[in-house]
């Protein structure tokens, strides 16, 4: 898409209206009000040729709602209303904006930049309040028309969208005010070794060799629900993740104070720590493929002991391990895209003769099978001890048909629950599957930090060579994380993004191996 807004010509437009196209569509800008309307390209060009057709006039009068068509009513300036795009932040200290600048990617996101305000412009800036007009702003501010709608003027642009001019206040949650217009989603690059000859996802590299720094991996590269909310967090009830694991663990008979656990796949190994924090002492043992994250583990739970193995061949003994916890893990292991329609060779034939032997139905259509999570689950029942117990967690669904997340560096692919229970019962295993949110019993009213304004902090900090975790803030834990001032930040429940993945998104698998 190209980000090359031209004027458009004034016999169609009113004068500062721009236009660009963005694939088939284009996107018509008033560059004084801060609105758009997007249609597509032929439906432009016959309003063009033919502006009074009957067959155009709910397009006429779209367009001329937003002041848009030379024949459009003018806007009525001194009564429109500013509004701030929620995407903005104000920097107090340094009386000036932190905005999200079009078009411009830079690591993790878009591009972020300062706008100074001038002693005039901060006056005004403050005094907009999202129902206040221009007039009701000029006047509480002691300044012209002329002086309110010149800072609005230099807010509204396709390449500056900090504010919009209004008819009416906003709803309290309007999307138009939460994103940049056609901004597209960063997708990452994805590099060709994280992908097998036949397409499957192959993550194994990734893990021995390419995370290099465990310190900040889960804040840079990708964030997880557990690391979003190690720090005691007033959704689970000022309790860090583990801790409120290790209590529903315990309620479902799983851990008691000696119990030995082992945990595959640990990350930071905040989860061990605080699990055992609250209570078991038993042996602990952390199985992970990243020599990063397991020294990073041994630093923050040094009392639990780390072995680098791969969770599809973990060396233990058959039938001996009592508990066995794996925390947002089985996304990465393989998932292979199968065509039940067409003769398959490499993973996708093992894929389908794996399906086969456990029994499951696969869908008839080209799809992704997560067949690293059904071996994981295989080996799992042939560890487990009698009377044993296991807990997986990852994002996916119950039915909906795996899918690839693309916003992160390498491919990770959501998880068919379902699918996975029905694995679990045909080793052997009693399985029952629950959503994350409601193993951990957490309040998803309590508020965390909106992800919007979370990509506008983590920026501003970048900007100031600050790291800043990514966690569910509050806005207390904010204020001791930040070392500077800012103001505009949104607070959302849980149940709405953040820092972290949506929790909603989560679901566990419980399963426990019968006794003899
Ligand atoms: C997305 S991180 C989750 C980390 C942590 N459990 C959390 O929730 O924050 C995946 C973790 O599993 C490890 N891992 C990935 N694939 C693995 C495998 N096949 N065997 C063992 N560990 C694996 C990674 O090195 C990393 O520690």
């Amino acid at each position: 898409m190209s980000w090359q807004a031209d004027p458009a010509p004034q016999e169609h437009f009113q004068l500062g209206v721009w236009w660009w196209r963005d694939g088939d569509d284009v996107v018509l800008w008033h560059g004084i009000t801060g609105r758009h309307v997007r249609l597509h390209h032929q439906s432009l060009s016959m309003l063009l040729a033919q502006p009074d057709a009957p067959r155009l006039t709910g397009l006429r009068q779209r367009l001329d709602r937003h002041y848009l068509l030379a024949g459009s009513p003018r806007p009525p300036w001194p009564d429109l209303i500013p509004t701030r795009s929620r995407l903005v932040l104000t920097l107090p200290d340094e009386a000036s904006l932190w905005l999200p600048v079009p078009g411009f990617r830079g690591p993790g996101g878009h591009g972020y930049r300062t706008f100074r305000l001038g002693p005039r412009a901060h006056k005004i800036w403050t005094c907009i309040n999202d129902s206040r007009t221009i007039a009701q702003i000029a006047d509480r501010a002691g300044l012209t028309l002329l002086d309110v709608q010149a800072l609005c003027a230099a807010l509204t642009g396709p390449e500056l969208q900090a504010l919009q001019l209004r008819d009416t206040p906003p709803r309290s949650r309007d999307p138009g005010l939460e994103r940049l217009v056609d901004l597209p989603r960063p997708a990452n690059s994805r590099p060709e070794h994280l992908h097998g000859p036949t397409g499957e996802t192959t993550l194994t590299w990734y893990h021995l060799h390419e995370i290099t720094d465990g310190q900040t991996h889960f804040d840079d590269r990708e964030t997880t629900v557990a690391h979003a909310l190690a720090p005691p967090h007033p959704a689970l009830r000022n309790r860090p993740y583990g801790a409120a694991l290790g209590e529903a663990l315990r309620r479902a008979g799983a851990l008691t104070d000696h119990t030995p656990v082992v945990e595959v796949g640990c990350g930071t190994g905040e989860l061990a720590r605080d699990l055992r924090a609250a209570g078991p002492t038993g042996p602990y043992v952390r199985v992970d493929l990243s020599p990063e994250l397991l020294r990073t583990q041994a630093r923050t739970a040094s009392t639990t002991h780390g072995v680098l193995a791969d969770g599809l061949a973990l060396p233990f003994a058959d039938r001996s391990v009592p508990l066995l916890l794996s925390n947002e893990v089985i996304a990465d292991m393989s998932s292979v895209p199968v065509d039940p329609s067409e003769p398959a060779e490499g993973a996708p034939t093992e894929a389908l003769a794996l399906a086969e032997r456990l029994g499951l139905t696969l869908p008839d259509v080209p799809h992704l099978v997560n067949v690293g999570a059904w071996r994981f689950i295989q080996e799992i029942a042939r560890v487990l001890a009698p009377g044993g117990q296991a807990w997986i967690s990852e994002f996916g669904t119950l039915d909906g048909l795996p899918a690839e997340a693309t916003q992160l560096d390498h491919p990770e692919v959501a998880i068919q629950f379902s699918q996975l229970a029905q694995v679990a019962h045909a080793c052997g295993l009693l399985a029952r599957i629950a959503p994350l949110a409601e193993t951990l019993g957490a309040d998803l009213t309590a508020q965390h930090l909106a992800r919007s304004s979370w990509h506008a902090v983590r920026a501003l900090a970048r900007s100031r060579d600050h790291h800043l975790q990514a966690r569910a803030y509050t806005p207390a834990t904010l204020a001791e994380a930040l070392p500077f001032k800012v103001e505009g930040l949104r607070w959302v429940p849980l149940a709405d993004e953040g820092p972290g993945p949506l929790i909603t998104r989560f679901y566990a698998l419980w399963m426990e191996r019968p006794a003899d």
